[in-house]
């Protein structure tokens, strides 16, 4: 019995013991747990106060993000400022007209430029083809690299040939047929505006043909304009059968016929302007609709719409001489034979304009039309009589 109550109970004892043993352990177990996890919390306390400490402290991010700049995709270029302030290295892009000008009337608000920038002159030559009197475009140009910029737009059939050395060199921009008198030929205008556009350091933006020369230097013409309170194109109402009788009624309300402008289409435009001509949606489909041949609009969209929409910064006068007095529909051309010193008299005599606001005799910087065969004179009488 004992040993069955002694083997019981040794039994018993062992199981208790066991049993014990198993308590014993089973009450240890949570209570290591509690400690690991009690030293847990603290730890991710002790972790979560020391990381915000860091953060407040030493700026912990800026060590984040540096880490993560060093990771771009090796195609992709870091971005910098250049991207938006250095004009686009290739002129030949694959965009609309719709595209390109969408993309030229971006705007920056911040009206101070955060580099240095150097106000450039956009010269912008409408022309069929070659450009014969390049060699003194050429020479005009010489020394004054940062202070302009060159486009070109002409037939889509003609290839230019400029070697590598000339200011003419791969300016041509995208181009498309374009005819006098219609609405094309403002087309290729505002083409030429908004490819110039894309470069933020064009300022002032002349439109110029093949046969225009400069009338003075480079300095003379940049401070002429760079000084002036306003932007040269020409615009006058003429209460005559080819000024408003060339208004068509359908055009109110959005053009009155007291708003109604003529000009001649060489203009110079300052960057606020240019983004007028550019953007515009208001005006456009109104004079391409109600301005056609005998009403020539390229003699009357952008004057009237920049009288409307900017009456004060027009100086309503072209800065581009032309000799009507020949008579006939278009003006003379002068050849080898005219250029002598007795013609620039003749064209610089007895000029009076307004200059901000105060009488001039400095009234024109360009002059046209000049047929190739005056290249050769020209170039012999410039440092003469225009001072380069
Ligand atoms: C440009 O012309 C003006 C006036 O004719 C003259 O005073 C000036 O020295 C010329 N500038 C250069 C760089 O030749
Ligand atoms: C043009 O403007 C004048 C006032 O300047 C106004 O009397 C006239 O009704 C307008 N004409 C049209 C067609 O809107
Ligand atoms: C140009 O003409 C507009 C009206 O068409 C006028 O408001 C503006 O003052 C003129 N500009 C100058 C310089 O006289």
């Amino acid at each position: 019995m004992q040993a069955r109550v002694g083997s019981h109970g040794s039994l018993e004892d062992s199981k208790d013991s066991v049993v014990a043993t198993r308590t014993n352990q089973s009450k240890a177990l949570p209570l290591r747990l509690l400690q690991l996890f009690g030293l847990f919390l603290a730890l991710c306390f002790a972790f979560s106060i020391i990381s915000i400490y860091s953060v407040r402290h030493f700026g912990i991010y800026s060590v984040v993000t540096t880490v993560k700049s060093n990771f771009v995709p090796c195609n992709e270029e870091p971005l910098t400022l250049d991207r938006w302030t250095k004009p686009p290295s290739n002129l030949l892009h694959s965009m609309s007209d719709e595209e390109l000008f969408w993309r030229a009337s971006f705007v920056p608000r911040i009206k101070k430029y955060p580099f240095n920038r150097r106000p450039k002159i956009a010269f912008m030559f409408l022309t069929k083809g070659p450009l014969p009197l390049a060699p003194l475009w050429e020479r005009f140009l010489k020394g004054h690299e940062g202070f302009y910029s060159i486009y070109i737009h002409s037939l889509p059939s003609f290839n230019a040939e400029f070697p590598s050395s000339s200011v003419f060199y791969r300016r041509q921009i995208p181009s498309q047929v374009s005819e006098w008198g219609k609405m094309s030929m403002c087309d290729a205008e505002r083409r030429l505006l908004a490819n110039a556009l894309l470069d933020i350091s064009n300022e002032w933006f002349i439109l110029l043909s093949e046969s225009c020369i400069p009338l003075y230097n480079f300095s003379v013409i940049y401070h002429y304009i760079k000084k002036s309170k306003y932007s040269f194109i020409g615009a006058f109402d003429d209460p005559g059968p080819y000024g408003r009788g060339r208004y068509n009624e359908n055009m109110a309300p959005e053009v009155n016929v007291t708003l109604w402008r003529k000009g001649s289409q060489w203009f110079e435009v300052n960057r606020r302007l240019a983004l007028n001509i550019v953007e515009d949606s208001t005006y456009y489909p109104k004079f391409e609709q109600f301005c056609r041949p005998a009403c020539y609009v390229d003699e009357h969209y952008f004057p009237t719409m920049l009288t409307i929409q900017a009456p004060n910064l027009l100086a309503n006068r072209s800065i581009t001489w032309v000799d009507w007095s020949r008579g006939g529909a278009h003006p003379a051309t002068f050849g080898r034979a005219d250029i002598t010193e007795e013609f620039f008299k003749r064209v610089f005599e007895g000029l009076q304009c307004r200059y901000n606001d105060q009488p001039s005799s400095v009234c024109y910087l360009f002059a046209r039309k000049f047929a190739p065969s005056a290249l050769e004179p020209l170039l012999h009488i410039a440092p003469k009589v225009l001072g380069f």
